[in-house]
Formats: structure tokens, C-alpha cells, sequence
């Protein structure tokens, strides 16, 4: 039965997308059995993953108009739910009881053919990021380290946790995790330093890997089907990635 784990934050450019691609990586690389699901309309996860367009969705497999099975793709880097703007309509297209819960309903016939699942979502707090929210075992929360980003933190915990305790009680808050980090940089040492004391007043585990800011990063993410850890074993930021895929699974968070 896989584990499934949503990225989540409203904030934009926070890191989710780039995040949801190298644990995959991370923990393909380790042996495990990996699906990404890209859960935004903006479809960078696809797009980083090439995906084949003119396929089957993750919008068709809500609607009912073609399987899970049907509609991930296997790539170079990893097997993907793939998504488009069509998604987007979701919002409209699906409201009232139970909308909540199609992602999970979704996402159940191809639970026991991965050890993981990972679910990107898009910069809100709505219905979209609800489903993911409500399709995991454990939400993650990536932050900038840029000082702005943990402004939304209070928010996107808020939120978990009001969905937590009415409708995915055995939800692990895994915690935060700073990205885009400047160790030598005087802001991204303060943001470091306020971050823990966000969390610790919300009582959120902060992740002790902070990934260091590197163009690596954004290459692989605009260079179609690039396994990040295949192609810069070496680069700070995959390091980064694959220490926090560690620290993750020692705290058995994964
Ligand atoms: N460690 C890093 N070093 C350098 N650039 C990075 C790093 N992590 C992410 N980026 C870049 O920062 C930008 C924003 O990252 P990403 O797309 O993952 O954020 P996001 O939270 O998914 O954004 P959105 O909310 O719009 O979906 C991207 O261009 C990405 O390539
Ligand atoms: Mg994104």
C-alpha cells in the first residue's frame, strides 16, 4: 500500500514542483516504487517529465472518462499521473459532497502497485490542494528562503490542521522544509532562524535539510525527461535532495 505525501503551500515559487520532482528521483533511486501526481493546472511536473500530450489526464480519471492505470505515463524519469490547464475546471466542474474526496478515490486502484505517491499541487488553498490534502498520509510544506515565504506558513498549517481534524485524522504533518538556501547569505540564515521559531510555535517539525539554491535546479527542470540525480550526481541541491529524501525516511516521515 503506498504512502502518499502532497507538497503543499499556497505560496507560488515555493519550491513544491522542483521538491515533488527530486524526491521522486530520490527515492526511485533507492529501489522504491514511485508515482508522481501532478496536481496543478500550471502541468510543470508533467512538463519537466515530458510527458506525451493528447493523453488521458488526471482531469479525465476525476471525471470518470478514463482509468488511473489508463492515464499515467511511464518516462525516463518516473511514472506520472500527468496534468494540463484542463484541471482548472475542476473548481467549476465538481462541487458539493464528496468533491473533496475524488483525488483519493482516484488514486485507489493503483495504491498497492507503488511504495510511494506524490502529489504537487498548485500555489492555493482551495479545492484542489483540499483533495490532495485529503488523498495523503503526510503533507509536506516546502518554504523560500527568502523570509516573505514563512509568512504563509501559519496559513497552509491552519488549514491542514482544520482538515486534519474533520476529515483526515491519521494525517502526518511531516513538516517544513526551506529551499532556494544561501548559506552564506545573511537573509537566508534569518529566514533559517525564523523558520524554527514558526514551527516551533505551531508545534510543526522542521526539517533539518535546507536545499541550497543552485541553477542545477531550474535546468533540469526545463530540460525534458532529465533524472536530476543521473544527470548532476555531484550538484549541492541534488546532494541536498537526496540528504532530506534520508532525514525524511530515518524519521520515518516517508
Ligand atoms: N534549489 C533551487 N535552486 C534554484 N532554483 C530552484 C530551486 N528550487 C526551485 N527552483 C526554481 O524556482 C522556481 C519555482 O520553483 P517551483 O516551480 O518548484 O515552485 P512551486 O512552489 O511549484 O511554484 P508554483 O506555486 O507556481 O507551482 C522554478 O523556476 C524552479 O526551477
Ligand atoms: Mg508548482
Amino acid at each position: 500500500m503506498a504512502k502518499v505525501i502532497s507538497l503543499i503551500t499556497q505560496k507560488g515559487g515555493a519550491g513544491k514542483t522542483a521538491s515533488t520532482n527530486a524526491l521522486t528521483v530520490c527515492l526511485k533511486h533507492k529501489g522504491f516504487r514511485v508515482l508522481c501526481v501532478d496536481f496543478d493546472p500550471q502541468g510543470y511536473l508533467s512538463f519537466s517529465m515530458g510527458v506525451q500530450h493528447n493523453l488521458p489526464t488526471v482531469y479525465d480519471v476525476l471525471r470518470g472518462t478514463a482509468s488511473c492505470t489508463e492515464a499515467i505515463q511511464h518516462t525516463e524519469v518516473a511514472d506520472i499521473l500527468p496534468a494540463d490547464g484542463l484541471l482548472g475546471n475542476f473548481v467549476y466542474e465538481f462541487s458539493g459532497a464528496g468533491s473533496e474526496r475524488l483525488l483519493k478515490d482516484a488514486l485507489a486502484p493503483v495504491q498497492n502497485l507503488y511504495d510511494y505517491i506524490l502529489i504537487d499541487s498548485p500555489p492555493e488553498l482551495g479545492v484542489i490542494s483540499v483533495n490532495a490534502i485529503i488523498a495523503s498520509n503526510v503533507v509536506l510544506i516546502p518554504g523560500l528562503s527568502d523570509g516573505y515565504s514563512l509568512q504563509g506558513v501559519i496559513q497552509v498549517h491552519e488549514t491542514i490542521s482544520r482538515i486534519k481534524q474533520t476529515l483526515n485524522p491519521s494525517l502526518v504533518l511531516g513538516g517544513m522544509f526551506l529551499v532556494r538556501f544561501y548559506p552564506r547569505e545573511a537573509l537566508s540564515r534569518t529566514t533559517w532562524e525564523t523558520a524554527k521559531l514558526i514551527t516551533q510555535h505551531l508545534n510543526l517539525p522542521l526539517l533539518e535539510t535546507r536545499i541550497r539554491h543552485s541553477n542545477v535546479i531550474s535546468k533540469v527542470m526545463t530540460t525534458l525527461q532529465c533524472d536530476m540525480i543521473d544527470y548532476a550526481p555531484k550538484n549541492t541541491a541534488v546532494q541536498d535532495y537526496i540528504n532530506l529524501t534520508d532525514e525524511l525516511l530515518r524519521k520515518g516521515v516517508f
